[in-house]
């Protein structure tokens, strides 16, 4: 598959099958994560590879931890108007199709990385400076198009940063590094209505801007 065949056929998968990923599968994942570029080649990712029954035990505490509380965003920094919309708009569109898919909910579906086998954490030394997720944000792209380019899904999962507290005790996680990301990985459940949802993006005169002649 081409780089740009992956970049446009990539869409985030919100519903597993419940089959195993083979090991060479994910490694072959963050093979392609790693060669992302960084500042000075610092390569300053960390990754964790949840599974079995590390993963089974990670989804039990968080949603345990759900029915205690929803809990807010961890920051609420005003989002910009013309940014709203954008969302405003996704909420929308993926409506009919979450409507469709029985007994879907992305609280709950978030938190239990909508049933994939496999959870990939993603993590910065709180030593490293905030410039440098630029370079980790580099490298989890690599991630999913590979991911997709291998025939698997993803999901980049923020919400489940809102537990952090939990994904640290249940996984041990040491407290020199601060999470950034979690990365559900697993067979896409094609059947689900949910997954044929593509998400729409604004016209390119919305965000570029070309500067020729000053
Ligand atoms: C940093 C980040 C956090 C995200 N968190 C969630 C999440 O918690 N739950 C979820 O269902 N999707 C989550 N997403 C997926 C986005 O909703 C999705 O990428 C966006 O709507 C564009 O759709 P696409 O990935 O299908 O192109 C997240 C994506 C990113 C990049």
């Amino acid at each position: 598959m081409s780089v740009l065949a992956s970049i446009r056929g990539r869409r985030s998968i919100r519903g597993f099958l419940a089959k195993t990923v083979d090991e060479s599968l994910i490694t072959q994942v963050l093979e392609a994560a790693i060669q992302a570029p960084s500042a000075c080649n610092m390569q300053p990712w960390e990754f964790f590879v949840v599974k079995g029954e590390g993963r089974n035990k990670l989804v039990s505490s968080l949603l345990e931890a759900y029915h205690q509380e929803k809990r807010p965003p961890r920051t609420q920094s005003p989002v910009p108007e013309r940014y709203k919309k954008r969302m405003q708009t996704l909420f929308e569109a993926i409506k009919p199709f979450a409507e469709q898919t029985p007994g879907f909910d992305t609280w709950k579906g978030s938190l239990s990385f909508y049933n994939a086998p496999v959870v990939i954490l993603v993590a910065k030394d709180k030593a490293v400076d905030a410039s440098r997720i630029l370079d980790i944000g580099l490298a989890v792209q690599n991630m999913l198009l590979a991911a997709h380019d291998l025939g698997l899904g993803t999901c980049a999962i923020g919400l489940s940063l809102r537990y952090e507290d939990i994904i640290r005790e249940t996984l041990n996680l040491p407290s020199h590094l601060e999470l950034l990301l979690t990365v559900a990985l697993g067979y896409p459940d094609e059947s689900l209505a949910i997954n044929q949802f593509k998400s729409p993006r604004v016209d390119l005169s919305e965000c570029v801007q070309w500067i020729e002649k000053i």
